[in-house]
């Protein structure tokens, strides 16, 4: 296992990060995955002896058993918590309660304290904000993530999802008022979703943030089961829950693409859509999901994988962004300033 320093920090994280959104199974999270205890202290135990020190949850996922089964394995496997890099969430709505949703100061403070008995720590090393609250002002998101990080319960902050002009402003505010700051991203980023190189990937370098893609096989859609002639795969996440949203006819195109890559080198369709993730500029840590521990050991083996030269050429041919203003423009007035 390879390891990255997280963006401007100097915490050390695997270049592959686990994902726990698989853990439970209850209601809406049912279709993702309905891992049960004994299963997730399977899959962290192999996770932790692969070297993989980086764990993604969620407060949300299964509406909080996946915090409470990752605590509860840590616990049952006698780990080190002091050897892990826990990464939690907030925004997403808890309970029918106004207040138990969105990024107020008020649910920011209630929703630590909730994961923290959850995942029975005293803190969590990176705490995301989720998603945007259209109704709460970013200045007061940013105080009180600046304030979480002071009672100590929260060591990071970092975010998912949102467009980046307000990861901008949000940055701004908080280096006006040497509030801290994110030091990660988080966002979809796959061979079937590649919107983020358009203005988060920039954002990402120029402020010297960690990228964390989730979702590298596009739920699933890239894992070998799907393509132009197996559009159905029974018992598979896409076919109950579609999602994240991708353009299917191009991502069918890209099947065909790295299924030929992976017969030339004996590997898998899900190996060479990992392998591709890993190997783009600016990627700090890869966030896998598997309900299986056969699913766990291909996408840890993904991380051997090379890619030549002329393979990254046909994958990126096939898998391109279509070129949008403003960027075409930028590309053309760049181009007369290069010596
Ligand atoms: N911040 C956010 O908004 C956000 C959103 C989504 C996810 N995440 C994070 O990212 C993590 C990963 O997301 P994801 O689960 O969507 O990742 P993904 O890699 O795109 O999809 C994982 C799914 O693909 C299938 N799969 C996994 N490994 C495979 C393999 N080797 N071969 C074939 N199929 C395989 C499994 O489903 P099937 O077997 O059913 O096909 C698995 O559940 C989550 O656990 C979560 O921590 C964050």
């Amino acid at each position: 296992m390879k390891y990255n320093f997280l963006g401007n920090t100097g915490v050390v994280a695997s270049e592959i990060c686990f994902g726990t959104m698989t853990f439970g199974g209850k209601g809406y999270w049912e279709a993702i995955g309905k891992v049960q205890q004994k299963e997730v202290n399977d899959l962290m135990k192999t996770v932790v002896e692969s070297g993989i020190n980086f764990i993604d949850t969620a407060n949300v996922y299964s509406y909080g058993e996946s915090e409470k089964m990752l605590g509860q394995s840590i616990i049952d496997l006698g780990l080190n918590r002091s050897e892990l890099v826990i990464a939690t969430k907030v925004r997403g709505r808890m309970s029918e309660s106004k207040n138990y949703v969105g990024l107020s100061r008020y649910h920011i403070f209630q929703s630590v304290d909730e994961s923290l008995q959850r995942l029975q720590m005293d803190h969590i090393d990176i705490l995301y904000v989720h998603g945007v609250d259209p109704k709460t002002p970013i200045e007061e998101t940013m105080r009180a993530l600046n304030d979480i990080v002071l009672t100590g319960k929260v060591r990071y902050i970092a975010v998912c999802n949102w467009p980046a002009w307000m990861v901008m402003k949000g940055l701004g505010i908080a280096e006006k008022h040497g509030w801290n700051k994110f030091v990660g991203m988080q966002y979809f980023y796959s061979l079937a979703g590649r919107d983020i190189e358009r203005e988060i990937l920039p954002l990402a370098a120029d402020q010297n943030l960690a990228m964390m893609p989730w979702s590298p096989l596009a739920g699933g859609f890239l894992g070998g089961k799907y393509s132009r002639n197996a559009a159905k795969a029974e018992g598979s996440r896409r076919d109950t829950f579609d999602f994240p949203p991708i353009n299917k006819e191009k991502a069918y195109d890209i099947i065909d693409v790295i299924t030929e890559v992976g017969k030339q080198h004996n590997i898998t369709v899900a190996e060479v859509a990992l392998a591709w993730v890993r190997l783009q500029k600016g990627i700090t840590s890869t966030i896998i999901g598997a309900k299986t521990i056969e699913q766990l050991h291909a996408n840890i083996k993904s991380t051997e994988v090379q890619l030549t030269e002329e393979d990254l050429k046909k994958i990126d041919e096939v898998s391109a962004l279509p070129r949008e203003y403003p960027g075409w423009m930028v590309e053309r007035q760049s181009a007369d300033r290069q010596l």
